[in-house]
């Protein structure tokens, strides 16, 4: 087996403010997408890993890590991700982790977790349960409530042999986005096991969220 992480972040990080994509801004002592390239690149199971960045970054990110590999992104995750795709195809990758810079803190036993999956299925994702109440919110206005029993958040990285991920990705239709890869491989019928997430990979989105997530974190990750 071959594993090659693709860690996007090619975003533009535009809810966070900050003056520079949010990838790039200090989250407990590091720029964000330095801790995960950390957690993939020592990771013993992990043979390479490919950051996707923007047009543009590429200087930003060759500041930021001093030995990388990477390939341009494009204008939506899915695009990018079908550019690290391409990336890990050419390292020879069998399998790919596809994880967003934007979950900084990645802890080595979900990576494990994920490596182990490939014995029994070709296509993993880590997910949480759901604790709070959901409903629709129409207009400002609470509607329906959705029961959360059978409900997990998902969350990255996310684990495939590559061909499985690359049909997928070859399949879907231009038209349409996927907020993950996951949908998109179930959308072959192909089934993806759940795998047990972390509290501590919450992506940042928002201004509030790098303290909150900063906060969360102990020592191993300052
Ligand atoms: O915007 P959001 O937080 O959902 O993005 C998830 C991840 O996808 C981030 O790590 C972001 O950098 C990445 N992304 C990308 N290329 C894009 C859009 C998002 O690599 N065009």
């Amino acid at each position: 087996r071959r594993v090659v992480a693709i860690l996007v972040a090619a975003g533009s990080g535009s809810r966070i403010g900050g003056g520079m994509p949010k990838q790039f801004l200090s989250v407990a002592g590091r720029p964000m997408l330095a801790h995960a390239h950390a957690a993939l690149t020592r990771h013993p199971g992990v043979t390479d890993t490919v950051v996707v960045v923007a047009q543009g970054e590429e200087e930003r990110l060759l500041h930021t890590l001093r030995e990388v590999r990477w390939t341009h992104g494009g204008a939506t995750r899915r695009e990018s991700v079908a550019r690290g795709l391409d990336a890990a195809a050419e390292l020879g990758a069998t399998h790919v982790l596809v994880h967003d810079a934007a979950r900084p803190f990645l802890p080595k036993a979900v990576i494990d977790r994920l490596l182990a999956s490939f014995d029994q299925t070709d296509a993993a994702s880590p997910a949480l349960p759901v604790a709070d109440t959901l409903a629709a919110a129409p207009d400002g206005k609470l509607g329906a409530t959705v029961p959360r029993a059978g409900l997990v958040r998902i969350q990255t990285p996310q684990a495939f042999r590559l061909s499985v991920l690359r049909d997928a990705h070859a399949a879907w239709p231009a038209s349409e986005e996927a907020t993950d890869d996951a949908q998109m491989v179930r959308r072959l019928g192909v089934s993806v096991a759940v795998v047990q997430g972390d509290a501590v990979l919450e992506k940042i989105t928002h201004p509030a969220d790098i303290a909150a997530a900063e906060a969360r974190v102990g020592a191993e990750y300052r």
